[in-house]
């Protein structure tokens, strides 16, 4: 595990979409394609909008780049909450990448039919391999400790078979699926994203034992590289004694 840590939130997001950039470059060189698992919240934002500037100045190819999701509130694709809509105006609608690249969680319906299709659709992607191999997944930290749509205490955090599941969030009052902890741990790179001061503290936990696994970001341990990309007011607290 390797933990990045940036003075601002704009360094952080310059850097982590200059990673971006290498990583897929890497993929491309040696296997002429890279799949990319976008998180949702609001803490990426500001590196889709790097992504999309920082990919022209290096000619990133998005023709050969597969977009997936990590996970999806199950609402409209135009709704506020959706994270495809925060992909779409942050860095989707500045690229020049095709449509059919795009696998969106369409589970604005029943959500547990969403998570069946879209499992569907990554079992064809990847129907030669036991686990859905990403090249890169980006993650998120809740104040609670979850990532993706992966919350304390929910089922989802015990699923071992499927590689998308729905899941209802209690204190969302909100039906999301979000992919399973297998898929997530067969990447070869995991990047967390955390940035600002409400973070201080979970991040805190999360880093001072990551084996004890009581949060899920916690269980978050893929076979490839683990990387925790912060800023300084998220990273405030990481060493000063608990
Ligand atoms: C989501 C994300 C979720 C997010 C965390 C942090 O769909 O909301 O998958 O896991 O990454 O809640 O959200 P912020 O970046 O908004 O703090």
């Amino acid at each position: 595990m390797q933990i990045r840590s940036f003075a601002t939130p704009e360094s952080l997001s310059s850097s982590a979409a200059e990673f971006v950039c290498d990583v897929a470059q890497e993929s491309l060189a040696r296997a002429g394609i890279f799949s990319l698992v976008l998180s949702g919240g609001s803490t990426p934002a500001s590196t889709y909008r790097m992504l999309a500037q920082v990919s022209r100045q290096r000619l990133l190819d998005w023709s050969k780049v597969e977009i997936f999701w990590g996970d999806e509130r199950c609402v409209a694709p135009t709704h506020e909450e959706s994270n495809y809509r925060m992909a779409c105006k942050t860095l989707l609608d500045q690229i020049s990448i095709p449509e059919e690249n795009l696998h969106r969680m369409a589970c604005e319906g029943d959500p547990t039919i969403g998570a069946r299709n879209y499992e569907q659709t990554l079992r064809s992607r990847f129907s030669d391999q036991a686990l859905p191999r990403f090249d890169l997944i980006l993650l998120g930290l809740g104040e609670d400790g979850h990532t993706a749509s992966l919350f304390p205490g929910s089922e989802i955090l015990e699923e071992r078979e499927r590689w998308v599941a729905p899941t209802y969030v209690p204190h969302l009052d909100s039906w999301r699926i979000s992919l399973t902890f297998p898929p997530i741990n067969a990447a070869s790179t995991v990047v967390f994203l955390v940035s600002g001061e409400s973070k201080a503290t979970i991040l805190k936990e999360v880093l001072a034992a990551p084996a004890q696994a009581i949060y899920p970001a916690q269980r978050v341990a893929p076979q490839g590289e683990l990387l925790w990309f912060i800023d300084h007011a998220a990273g405030q607290l990481l060493n000063t004694p608990s």
